[in-house]
């Protein structure tokens, strides 16, 4: 067994010690003193006897009240300790709102306020796991629920043949929302863990956007929403970037920009060539106001909580940020309520390889 030693005891025998040291010396200086100082006084003659036995005396009590007083001393000294030591039992048991109070003033007090700000950080860490978690289970629940449903149905044999086919688009529809799901969730798990990488290579950014439009092209139209792509250029512009992060950078704006449009309207996908390549998705949607701006990307963040059914999880932005900050381009927003909004983000140009289409 580990032995325990306290920090209290070892302050109060540090007194006690002190104490003893000091009235030790007091006693030797004043046998010698007295020695040299009092010739006349005969060191054997019972004056000098009850004298020193006086002088022990209150020795001993010197040392009693020393001993009280060194004992309140160091009970006063190490309780901010036991203080810190009884709130850190408690966090680490999982009651995140509790804090300590020390008053001392000093580098005591100091480690207090540390240590509070640890304890807010580990609660405000404790909140966001319990929110992500709701959040998977939620959007994980709906779609489930709706195959199950389904599922059931087809089993009782009560679908007609003639609507058969509706269900199977639906239940296709809601497994990819899931497999969606999925794949950002592992995205955001190797973020966390330092993990999510680029291999930036030189590619023809104008071919893959006509190619991620022509990929999500049955999505829209199941939505109305018609997209169109526009590029000012006769050639096409090649960039320096990871075509497979940048794809994903680009399906994420453009079902952004899909789901918040009405039917019958349109969604713009342009790439420019400046001094670097530019591509904007335009949406004439609702717009975002200035307050959700800072917000949108969050992980988890959805302006409008209550269109959860029809949107996702809020991982989508998050991401997106995240792969360009790796290619340090920089992408903006701009908005207007009621008008719509339109998303911006550069590219290093990259100089046309032979070998590449
Ligand atoms: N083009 C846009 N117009 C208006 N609001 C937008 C637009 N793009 C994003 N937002 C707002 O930002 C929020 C966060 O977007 P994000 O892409 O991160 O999540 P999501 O689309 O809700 O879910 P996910 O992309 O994870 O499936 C959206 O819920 C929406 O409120
Ligand atoms: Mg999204």
């Amino acid at each position: 067994m580990i032995q325990k030693k306290s920090i209290f005891w070892r302050v109060f025998l540090t007194f006690i010690a002190i104490v003893l040291v000091s009235h030790l010396v007091l006693n030797i200086a004043y046998d010698l003193l007295f020695q040299h100082s009092l010739e006349n006084m005969h060191r054997n003659s019972v004056h000098f006897q009850s004298h020193a036995y006086l002088l022990g005396l209150a020795s001993i009590i010197s040392i009693a009240v020393s001993a009280m007083f060194a004992y309140y001393l160091s009970k006063r000294i190490t309780a901010p300790l036991r203080e810190l030591n009884r709130v850190a039992l408690q966090i680490a048991k999982g009651q995140f709102d509790q804090r300590v109070t020390i008053n001392t003033h000093d580098e005591l007090e100091e480690l207090g306020h540390t240590f509070n700000d640890m304890a807010q950080a580990l609660a405000s860490l404790d909140q966001m796991r319990k929110d992500f978690v709701a959040n998977v289970s939620h959007d994980l629940r709906s779609p489930l629920t709706s195959i199950h449903g389904f599922a059931t149905a087809f089993l009782d044999g009560t679908v007609p043949d003639e609507r058969k086919r509706h269900y199977f688009t639906i239940m296709k529809e809601q497994t990819e929302r899931m497999m969606k799901l999925v794949n950002d969730l592992l995205d955001v798990a190797r973020i966390e863990t330092g993990q999510f990488e680029i291999r930036p290579i030189t590619f023809n950014l104008s071919e893959l956007v006509r190619q991620v439009v022509a990929r999500l092209e049955p999505g829209f139209a199941s939505k109305r929403v018609n997209v169109d792509l526009i590029s000012e250029e006769n050639q096409d512009t090649y960039v320096f970037a990871d075509p497979d992060r940048i794809d994903q950078v680009i399906v994420n704006l453009i079902q952004n920009a899909v789901q918040v449009s009405r039917q019958n309207s349109s969604v713009e996908v342009i790439v420019k060539k400046e001094e670097q390549a530019v591509v904007s998705i335009r949406d004439y949607g609702p717009g975002i106001s200035q307050e959700e701006m800072q917000s949108i990307w969050e992980r988890f963040y959805k302006a409008d909580k209550a269109r959860t059914k029809e949107s996702g999880t809020g991982i989508g932005l998050s991401i997106v940020k995240h792969i360009l900050d790796l290619h340090q381009s920089p992408i903006h927003v701009e908005s207007k309520v009621g008008k719509g909004s339109t998303f911006t983000f550069t590219l290093p140009v990259a100089l046309k390889m032979e070998n590449r289409k």
